[in-house]
């Protein structure tokens, strides 16, 4: 399902309209024919920290067509990720989810976004709450060194509807701890927990209902969620972020920022349509 492409110089970069890179796909990968996900080369100048999005999209008629996106690849890659569902009848999914490796993508020059570790107070467990495509900003975390520096256990719940959708699950729970630089930090304080909510699978509840039930603590040994001890990103679908923030600020848990670091921080995982 994935492909490389044979001669990656084949065409060349159109001219990118202000605010943009026009950047080289390298690969694509369709994980079902809902979620896909895609490579690209990334200009030197670019930079941003794990966790951030940026915009990214098409020159449609002439003119960008662009939607934030999180960057799955961490800052350290040489090449850039995105993760993206696919709608038909969206304006730039149904075009994007068909891009081939030599095509241009436009990537904003200035990424930025609120899941990152400065808007949280360091040490405890950091959780990590994903729904669907809300995993993107996360893959990018765990591979960031800084993530380990800085907490002393992370914990990735990904909570979809079919167990074709855990995109990455290869990489979170085989590659990452066998990785020459990361591997050690990963295998000692990663705890990745996919869920399965419309299938049959080892796990199938709501993230939601894994905190109510106090499952998601209890069943990795751990205290129930406390802000003491405890820090939480959310990347999801609007109720889904909006259910998990109730459920944290009644525990106490207050919501950070650039200037004002806290135990909690949410974005949206970005693309609908
Ligand atoms: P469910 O299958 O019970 O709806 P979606 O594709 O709709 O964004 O859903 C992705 C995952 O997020 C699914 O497992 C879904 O569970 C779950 N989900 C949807 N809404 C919420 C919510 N408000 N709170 C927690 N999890 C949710």
């Amino acid at each position: 399902m994935s492909s490389t492409a044979p001669d990656l110089a084949a065409k060349p970069a159109p001219a990118a309209p202000p605010g943009f890179f026009q950047e080289r796909v390298l690969s694509v990968h369709h994980w079902t024919d809902r979620l896909f996900s895609f490579t690209c080369t990334r200009d030197p100048s670019f930079r941003f920290g794990a966790g951030q999005f940026a915009m990214i999209g098409l020159m449609v008629d002439g003119k960008p067509l662009v939607r934030a996106y999180s960057m799955v690849s961490p800052p350290w890659e040489e090449h850039l990720e995105f993760l993206s569902i696919k709608v038909q009848h969206g304006p730039l999914t149904s075009r994007l989810q068909h891009i081939q490796p030599g095509d241009h993508v436009l990537i904003g020059r200035k990424a930025t976004g609120t899941l990152v570790t400065d808007n949280l107070r360091p040490g405890g467990v950091l959780w990590f709450f994903a729904t669907g495509t809300g995993l993107a900003p996360f893959m990018s975390l765990i591979r960031d060194p800084e993530t380990y520096d800085r907490f002393d256990r992370i914990v990735l719940v990904h909570t979809v509807r079919q167990e074709a959708e855990l995109a990455y699950r290869e990489l979170i729970s085989a590659e990452l701890p066998a990785h020459e630089l990361l591997g050690e930090l990963a295998a000692e304080k990663l705890t990745y927990v996919p869920s399965v909510t419309r299938e049959p699978f080892v796990r199938g509840k709501r993230i939601t209902t894994m905190i109510e039930d106090g499952s998601l603590t209890g069943d990795l040994g751990l205290p129930p969620l406390s802000p003491e001890r405890d820090r939480a990103m959310l990347c999801g679908s609007e109720a889904m972020n909006a259910d998990v923030r109730a459920l944290l600020e009644a525990r106490g848990f207050v919501e950070g920022s650039n200037n004002d670091p806290g135990t909690y921080v949410v974005e949206k995982a970005f693309v609908t349509k």
